[in-house]
């Protein structure tokens, strides 16, 4: 059999050619970074739970019509999504200060905002993806004031949708980021969220404890990071078992 075509690798992920024009199939690795790759670990089970819980929440988010890039999990590590053009700016959506805003901007961590913040992040690894306003937007030509809008309207709806949620099973999302995609049918554009949805992506307090279940845990060196979305995945109905003993996380289809 032929070998398939890698199409691009990131730090989590690796895309490669899908079956079908317009599709890739999307491999999720065990790797994680921090701190713009400056740290580094191989994290066994990670690309498991982010696949199973990506799919989880883009389903979601595609049954109630907010458009995602994903078709259909294919198999442990990979799913299958739709191609899209990827427009070059994290948004941020932030409900609770915490990270880089409670830096910037001197709040204490945990500290509730009064309505959630979105922002926009140049996504550029030499610049370590700087903060940016729409004004550097518009005038670089990075995305046009309706695609801004778009945004905006998307990550509002992706943290309603995620919030309540998480709020069901105990813990509360302080703040996470999506990736959004332009599509073209015919001569028609819409955005749709592309990338991931995951703990690596997503700030989440446990809502009793305040323990933390996302990659903050492997940032701040908090403990495992494989517990922590298992633990994730395991509320969420995701991964109804996993393997006792000192062997990371286990799949039951
Ligand atoms: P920040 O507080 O470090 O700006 O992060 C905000 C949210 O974005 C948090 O949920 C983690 C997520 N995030 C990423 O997914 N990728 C990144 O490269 C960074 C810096 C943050």
């Amino acid at each position: 059999m032929a070998r398939r075509k890698k199409v691009y690798e990131g730090k989590a992920k690796i895309l490669y050619e899908g079956p079908e024009p317009g599709t890739l199939v999307q491999y999720f690795k065990d790797d994680a970074t921090a701190f713009n790759a400056e740290k580094r670990a191989t994290i066994e089970g990670k690309g498991v739970l982010n696949n199973r819980l990506s799919e989880f929440f883009m389903t979601g988010l595609n049954t109630i019509g907010v458009p995602t890039h994903f078709i259909k999990r294919i198999n442990m590590r990979e799913q299958l999504i739709r191609a899209v053009e990827i427009i070059p700016l994290e948004v941020v959506v932030r409900n609770v200060a915490a990270g880089s805003i409670a830096k910037r901007l001197g709040i204490e961590e945990g500290t509730p905002l009064p309505r959630p913040i979105i922002e926009f992040y140049f996504k550029d690894d030499a610049l370590g993806d700087p903060l940016v306003a729409e004004e550097h937007i518009l005038a670089f030509g990075w995305a046009t004031q309706q695609d801004l809008d778009d945004m905006v309207s998307l990550g509002l709806r992706v943290n309603d949708f995620l919030s309540g949620l998480f709020l069901g099973v105990g813990i509360k999302l302080v703040d996470f980021k999506i990736e959004i995609g332009r599509i073209w049918d015919g001569d028609y554009m819409r955005l749709i969220v592309a990338d991931e949805i995951s703990p690596d992506s997503c700030r989440l307090w446990d809502i009793e404890t305040g323990q933390k279940l996302d990659k903050d845990v492997f940032r701040r060196d908090l403990g495992d990071l494989a517990d922590a979305y298992t633990e994730v995945a395991r509320r969420l109905g995701v991964m109804p078992q996993r393997e006792p003993g000192p062997t990371k996380p286990t799949l039951i289809n």
